[in-house]
């Protein structure tokens, strides 16, 4: 994947003049390269440096390990999420001429690891992490508040990935909440995600779209319970057994946008055993030394689980643990 290239790309467009003309100037005194490297650097670290530098392809199997460990390490309890995530992001990283950005929606109970899955994706990605200026977060809720609004948060938005993907084809766009989202607004901005070579001269290929929703969360947690009481392993449940159940299901936004979204991911409610893990880590977190029988009394004490008699799965996943570890000691 020749990153370079997403500097070429956009030489034509308004923004990239501006830095063309800037990086000009700046090449007479030395400085052209140390733009775009710094650029580099901030987006991919070394690896975009040095395929600045040296103008080579930037082989990106790294983001594929690094994705897979992280995901593996830290996200706990979500086999099916952590697979296609990796196969999803490092498939559409290591393809230099994307058809359609790509579009991901994550879908589950709160508490399940979504915003930390797109946070490992970030990470893993962007140098600089959720603070890299490639990075673009929304929250339905806290950014698009007022229907009354909608317009003026639908050209806003607009203009902000435009001139966003126009300043870097690997922009990453985030949108939490979004069975909170007007559908105004998602219809605003499924142009973007679209197959289309290019809109108003601007191609919007290489980035990255990514929605969080509770959406379908109780459809997974049914058919989670159904595969248990079945006697099957949680591991051995696939995409396709929750698949059909999501789809099904009805998320927030239309079916008539599911098309432009390319992995629906299945985010499974948590058992004991994830909400002990998530102890241990809150409890380092806290500078606590993590004992595993302490985080098991406290699992037992401060998470209600479903069904009553069995409580087998966690209601709110590892949400508010950090809060709640906190009035227990
Ligand atoms: N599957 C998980 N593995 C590890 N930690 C988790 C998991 N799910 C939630 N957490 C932790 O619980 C808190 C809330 O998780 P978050 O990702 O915000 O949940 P969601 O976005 O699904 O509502 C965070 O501190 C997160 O690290
Ligand atoms: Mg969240």
């Amino acid at each position: 994947m020749r990153f370079c290239n997403q500097w070429q790309s956009h030489i034509s467009t308004v923004w990239d003049q501006t830095l063309s003309s800037k990086m000009t100037k700046l090449a007479s005194t030395g400085r052209g390269l140390s733009e775009t490297s710094s650029r580099m650097w901030e987006w991919r670290g070394w690896n975009g440096l040095l395929a600045v530098l040296t103008s080579t392809p930037l082989k990106t199997c790294g983001i594929s390990l690094g994705l897979e460990a992280d995901l593996g390490r830290n996200l706990f309890g979500q086999h099916i999420a952590s697979e296609v995530i990796v196969n999803a992001v490092t498939g559409f990283m290591n393809n230099d001429n994307p058809k359609k950005p790509l579009v991901l929606s994550f879908h589950g109970t709160a508490g399940t690891g979504k915003t930390l899955a797109s946070q490992l994706i970030v990470k893993n990605i962007y140098k600089k992490g959720m603070d890299s200026r490639f990075v673009h977060f929304f929250n339905s809720v806290i950014n698009f508040p007022h229907a009354s609004q909608v317009e003026t948060y639908k050209s806003q938005l607009q203009l902000w990935i435009r001139g966003n993907v126009t300043n870097c084809a690997h922009s990453m766009f985030i949108f939490d909440e979004m069975d909170k989202m007007h559908p105004g607004i998602i219809d605003s901005i499924k142009p973007f995600m679209d197959y289309q070579y290019k809109l108003d001269g601007v191609s919007y290929q290489k980035a990255i779209f990514i929605f969080l929703s509770n959406a379908g969360g109780k459809i997974i947690t049914q058919t989670t319970l159904v595969s248990w009481k079945a006697g099957k392993k949680r591991e051995e449940l696939k995409l396709e057994d929750v698949e059909t159940a999501l789809s099904s299901s009805v998320f927030n936004y239309r079916k008539s946008d599911s098309y432009v979204v390319d992995f629906f991911i299945p985010f499974l409610p948590l058992e004991r055993q994830h909400i002990v893990q998530c102890i241990m880590v809150e409890m380092v977190a806290m500078g606590l030394q993590s004992e595993h029988n302490k985080a098991c009394e406290m699992a037992d004490k401060i998470v209600i689980y479903i069904p009553d008699d069995e409580r087998r799965i966690s209601v709110s996943g590892c949400k508010r643990i950090a809060s709640r570890l906190k009035n227990f000691m």
